[in-house]
């Protein structure tokens, strides 16, 4: 495609953008569980004007800006102040959780390079729940990742385990608030107590959970505690464009204090051109998230989030008895809040989420793990929380189509798959897997039963080389 010698007209350019979502999900029926956060009609039209007045101011220089500067510190400290952090915490806006968590890394890489200059290699130290946002910021900032396993009943890690985990060179402790894939909170009191003794850094991440777990404590709910409350927790991250209802691109990475937070910062005069001075890791920084998240905030305001979880939580309870009922289903552990997922012993759940992908549903195939059986996730948001008796209705269908279906054979998949791995050309054998999935060329797949199988026999390394280079292809 090249860029047409003559502009298009503004109707048909917006109506060729409209066009390209006719093979999106429905999210506006509330048939996706994950991805989009929907607050309902009236919020999601402020948030929007809010962003369009902001479109085109920019966070980079806060003297040009003032408005900005404004918008930053009024959020951040709404944030911080949920999240009962005192006047010493501090903030900032970021794109989403993966840039929180990147930051909070660099911050703790960087403290450590100053005052414990003995570490040359430094680590950190992660249940196996963590979210891959931190795997991500490893590989990025070259600090090591020790995985710690979690307990196989509860999906929560062990504090003595982490404890077990430190060595000389750790320079950070994370656990979740909760954790995406069964929607549990870690020990966060247990490990803020090692952190302290340890004299560790300690990051929260409450990236889902930090706003939707904080209404709920003040709403009566039974909730441990996980933010700056708990001695030891040095940082906390919060996504506003999840739970917090807000458009995407805006997050909030806390410290416990400004001596953590100055290793953040990034300040750069080296060059012939303007002076550089950015917190986080944009530089040129649209004003439409933060105007988003400020509108939300104060839109919604304390009531209008509460009447939201009320909802929220309601339909989640009925979903898990709903789900537990149906006798080849089981919700694992015991889900905080609205995030959880569920497995199977006798169906294949992989199967079971491509029958109601075929109604409309989008459930989130997980991988199994040597403690976890693969599961479907699901999120629940305002905006899907009045479908749970048509998708209880959909599943308990859906389970009995794919009972009556010629299940996928595991065992030859897996035997197919060690068999590649085994043969000279393990890359070219995976090109042809691929192939018979579906996943090639530049096309999406239908169906993700077969892909999620390959994929879930592959150990995890050969598994992600396989999807760098299906991205690698997918994309220009
Ligand atoms: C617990 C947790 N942390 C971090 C992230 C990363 O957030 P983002 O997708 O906004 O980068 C997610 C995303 O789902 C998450 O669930």
């Amino acid at each position: 495609m090249n860029i047409p010698q003559t502009g298009l007209s503004k109707q048909e350019v917006l109506a060729t953008l409209k066009a390209f979502k006719t093979r999106d999900m429905d999210w506006k029926g509330g048939k996706v569980f994950c991805y989009v956060y929907n607050p309902g009609e009236d919020p999601a039209e402020v948030t929007r004007e809010a962003y369009m007045e902001f479109l085109t101011e920019n966070g980079l220089d806060p003297a040009v800006f003032p408005s900005m500067l404004k918008l930053e510190t009024d959020v951040v400290r709404m944030v911080i102040n949920l999240l009962r952090g005192d006047s010493n915490a501090v903030g900032h806006l970021t794109t989403g959780g993966t840039e929180s968590i990147m930051l909070a890394v660099k911050t703790a890489r960087d403290k450590a390079r100053a005052e414990k200059p003995h570490i040359k290699e430094p680590e950190m130290v992660l249940p196996k729940t963590a979210h891959a946002a931190f795997h991500k910021a490893a590989h990025y900032l070259s600090v090591k990742p020790v995985i710690v396993d979690i307990d196989p009943q509860t999906f929560k890690v062990r504090a003595e385990d982490m404890e077990k985990a430190i060595t000389e060179n750790t320079i950070l402790l994370v656990a979740s608030a909760p954790s995406y894939s069964q929607g549990v909170i870690d020990p966060i009191a247990d490990i803020g107590r090692i952190a302290q003794k340890q004299d560790l850094l300690f990051h929260v991440d409450a990236c889902v959970g930090g706003v939707h777990l904080s209404f709920m404590r003040k709403m009566g709910y039974e909730v441990p505690d996980f933010d700056f409350t708990v001695p030891g927790v040095t940082s906390i991250s919060t996504d506003l464009h999840k739970y917090g209802y807000a458009a995407k691109g805006c997050s909030v990475i806390m410290y416990r204090s400004r001596e953590i937070r100055k290793y953040q910062i990034f300040a750069c005069t080296d060059t012939t051109a303007y002076t550089l001075i950015n917190p986080t890791v944009l530089s040129t920084k649209g004003g439409g998230p933060y105007a988003g998240a400020w509108a939300i905030l104060h839109f919604l305001g304390e009531e209008g989030y509460m009447r939201i979880i009320e909802t929220v939580q309601e339909a989640t309870q009925k979903l898990i008895a709903g789900i537990n009922a149906i006798p080849e289903l089981r919700v694992l552990g015991a889900p905080a809040m609205s995030m959880f997922s569920f497995a199977s012993d006798s169906i294949n759940v992989y199967q079971l989420a491509d029958e109601m992908g075929k109604r409309g549903w989008y459930l989130q195939g997980q991988f199994s793990t040597p403690l976890t059986p693969r599961n479907l996730h699901i999120s629940v948001n305002f905006g899907n929380a009045q479908n749970v008796d048509i998708l209880l209705k959909d599943l308990r269908e859906c389970v009995e189509i794919v009972k009556s279906k010629e299940p996928i054979d595991s065992d030859a998949i897996r035997q197919m798959v060690s068999a590649a791995l085994q043969g000279p050309d393990p890359e070219a054998a995976f090109g042809q897997l691929a192939a018979s999935a579906g996943l090639t060329g530049t096309d999406l797949p239908s169906g993700m039963a077969f892909i999620n199988e390959v994929m879930d026999a592959l150990p995890d390394s050969v598994c992600n080389v396989f999807l760098i280079n299906y991205f690698n292809d997918l994309y220009v």
